[in-house]
């Protein structure tokens, strides 16, 4: 069969076209997975010393990047600070509003965004290939663990007014838990990566993403 670069072409831009367009199955993945992290909002350690507490929030902050990749995993986590922003209640201990934007939290609520981001940026490139838990369990521990906990720490000295390097040694309370929740994460998202693989965004099951 003789090559048509013009029907090609046509075949691509639909095709991309097709991976612009977020389906309901999309849609209602971003709302599970916002819904998951307000869910995970039950645990709450405040730690002497420090402005923001042990979270299992993040948890789901990093089941998001490496289940949903990074668009829709950033899209859930937008969507979850929206509400937050919008005073729903559904940040750890029950806080909500603006307001929680203009404590040391802002950092790490930023890092959410761009955490997700990361690990879904990494796992969408490694969706296929073997072995895959270590990818991804890396995937979590650069976006999740470095990208969040770096941001809140680098944002916390602004509301805080204490030292920069004196505020990243106190942070280092969370590597321990954070980890932990990078393993779970990445167990998970490679038990669901076998078993139940979540198409790309915008593709039906059973259509090649290529
Ligand atoms: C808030 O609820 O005010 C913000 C929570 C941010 C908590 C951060 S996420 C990374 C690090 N690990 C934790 O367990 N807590 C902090």
């Amino acid at each position: 069969m003789s090559y048509n670069p013009a029907s090609s072409q046509q075949s691509e831009l639909r095709r991309s076209n097709r991976a612009a367009v977020l389906l309901p199955r999309d849609l209602g993945l971003i709302a599970l997975f916002a819904a998951l992290i307000a869910a995970l909002g039950f645990v709450a350690v405040p730690v002497a010393g420090l402005a923001v507490p042990i979270v299992l929030q993040n948890l789901g902050v990093f089941l998001a990047g490496a289940i949903l990749g990074a668009r829709r995993g950033t899209l859930s986590i937008v969507t979850f600070l929206a509400l937050v922003a919008a005073g729903l209640p559904l940040l750890s201990g029950g806080r909500g509003g603006i307001g929680v934007f203009m404590t040391p939290s802002l950092g790490y609520l930023l890092g959410w965004v761009a955490g997700a981001f990361v690990i879904g940026f990494i796992t969408d490139r490694i969706r296929t290939g073997k072995p895959y838990f270590p990818k991804v369990l890396a995937a979590v521990l650069i976006g999740g663990v470095l990208v969040i906990d770096l941001l809140g720490a680098l944002l916390s000295p602004l509301f805080t007014g204490l030292d920069l390097g004196v505020t990243l040694i106190g942070s280092a309370v969370f590597l321990p838990g954070d980890i932990l929740k990078a393993v779970l994460a990445a167990l998970v998202a490679a038990a669901v990566h076998r078993a139940y693989p979540v198409p790309p965004a915008g593709i039906r099951r059973g259509e090649s993403a290529a």
